[in-house]
């Protein structure tokens, strides 16, 4: 199939639900269902659709550059259809302008913008030609604001990257968050080895290749969102893991034998771990509150053959008080914690939009008492590993370092943290290792 307006027609679908509340991979399932698309086109329609949503606030300044009427009195469908022209114009550069025009006025015409169609040509027409002719939007000469349109991020959250990390590292995470993610998978030992995965993908003509420095890593470079449809999946062989997120598990070196709570576990892709790392001979206790996210746990152990995990849909910050006969129970602990996933947003397209300072201060407290009453649950020389996938310090660092001035029995082994880069293909992620002194 040539890639032409159906494509652009299930961008837009995945933008009109993502406006309205869907996250950009639910949205992009659903849309996908109504059609049959072969692999590369889904991996234009992601680009496309998740490009859109990640830089909506650039395409609003070309919106307002170009059309008579400011982005936020344009009808929403029409602004999203206009987000889906202009960033094929002003960022997939391999796709001929007279392409990207003519496939998103058939969207319009064959919808119920029929009669913006001619409003769409015109208003892409003249985006073509400020793009000819060097006229682009004026941008704020403040650097953070700077970031903030060009980088497509609201201006809050670069505020806050640049209070963090200083404005050049601010502006290479900013960078950061508008790459694409990469694919990586991690191999489940109890079932298969590197080579003979690499092996049976390569035979079935999928890129890829070793992550370095990670034992049983390795990425996807062939264009896929078809995850399910890959060799070895139904057979339990491997489970999508970021890189990132492949360092947590074995900060805990996990043994066999040991008991092991992992206190904000679901949809598993730690809990799956630490069992693969124990060749399936630990007695792990799997606990998430969220009943929806438990279920795909278990289904994920199920696929993965993993018969030690215990699975509990329960509120850990209430295990001490209903489970006493757990109190000093655990060799070791992660608490791998619900956060603002501010290391994830390249990934996320859509929760730069849906992030706001009152949300991680919620989870900030959250994250507080899941840490002082997880803690009981520990024994003397046991360890406990804290980690989250945001890169937000009162979040991490800083939240440790209170816990651990008020916790004097217990000390800091080590910290991790990755910043997003571009140079970097994974996640920004934090780990604080603790233990009993
Ligand atoms: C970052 S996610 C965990 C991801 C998981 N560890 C993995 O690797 O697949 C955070 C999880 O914490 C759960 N959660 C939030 N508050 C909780 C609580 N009070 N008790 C237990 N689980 C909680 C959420 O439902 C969510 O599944």
């Amino acid at each position: 199939m040539v890639i032409g307006y159906l494509q652009r027609k299930a961008s837009w679908e995945i933008l009109l639900k993502v406006s309205s509340g869907s996250f950009s991979d639910q949205a992009l399932e659903k849309v996908l269902r109504n059609y049959q698309f072969n692999s590369l086109d889904i991996a234009f329609i992601t680009e496309l659709s998740f490009g859109c949503i990640r830089y909506r606030k650039f395409l609003d300044l070309w919106i307002d550059h170009i059309a008579k009427i400011a982005y936020q009195k344009q009808p929403p469908k029409l602004r999203w259809l206009l987000h889906i022209g202009l960033y094929q114009l002003l960022k997939m550069n391999k796709i001929p302008f007279s392409a990207s025009i003519s496939t998103t006025v058939e969207v319009a015409k064959k919808t119920d913008l029929k009669e913006l169609a001619g409003t769409v040509n015109a208003i892409l027409r003249n985006a073509v030609r400020k793009i000819e002719h060097n006229k682009y939007p004026k941008i704020p000469s403040d650097k953070i604001e700077r970031i903030s349109y060009l980088e497509s991020l609201p201006l809050w959250l670069v505020n806050q990257l640049v209070k963090w990390f200083g404005i050049k590292e601010a502006e290479k995470i900013a960078k950061a968050f508008n790459k694409k993610p990469s694919i990586d998978l991690r191999i489940n030992s109890t079932k298969t080895d590197l080579e003979t995965l690499l092996k049976l993908l390569h035979e079935n003509k999928i890129k890829a290749e070793k992550i370095k420095d990670l034992k049983n890593a390795i990425t996807l470079s062939s264009k896929t969102r078809s995850i399910k449809n890959l060799p070895g999946y139904n057979e339990g062989f491997w489970t999508v893991q970021d890189r990132s997120s492949q360092w947590v598990a074995p900060l805990l070196s996990p043994k066999k034998g040991e008991k092991i709570l992992d206190a904000c576990a679901a949809p598993g892709s730690k809990s799956t771990h630490l069992a693969e790392l124990t060749n399936d001979s630990a007695e792990i206790l799997a606990v998430d509150r969220s009943e929806k996210r438990i279920k795909i746990l278990k289904s994920n152990l199920d696929r993965l053959h993993l018969k030690n995990v215990k699975i509990l849909n329960f509120d850990a910050t209430n295990l001490c008080n209903f489970k006493p006969n757990l109190l000093s129970y655990f060799d070791k602990i992660l608490i791998d914690a619900p956060c603002s996933g501010i290391g994830t947003l390249s990934r996320n397209p859509d929760s730069r939009w849906s992030l706001n300072q009152d949300k991680i201060n919620q989870l900030i407290g959250l994250q507080e008492k899941l840490l002082e009453n997880i803690l009981p649950l520990l024994k003397e020389d046991g360890i406990l590993v804290y980690s989250t996938c945001t890169i937000c310090p009162d979040e991490n660092n800083l939240l440790i370092k209170r816990f651990l001035e008020k916790n004097k029995k217990i000390q800091l082994i080590s910290e991790k943290q990755i910043l997003p880069n571009s140079n970097y293909p994974g996640d920004g992620f934090y780990a604080a290792v603790i233990s009993y002194k």
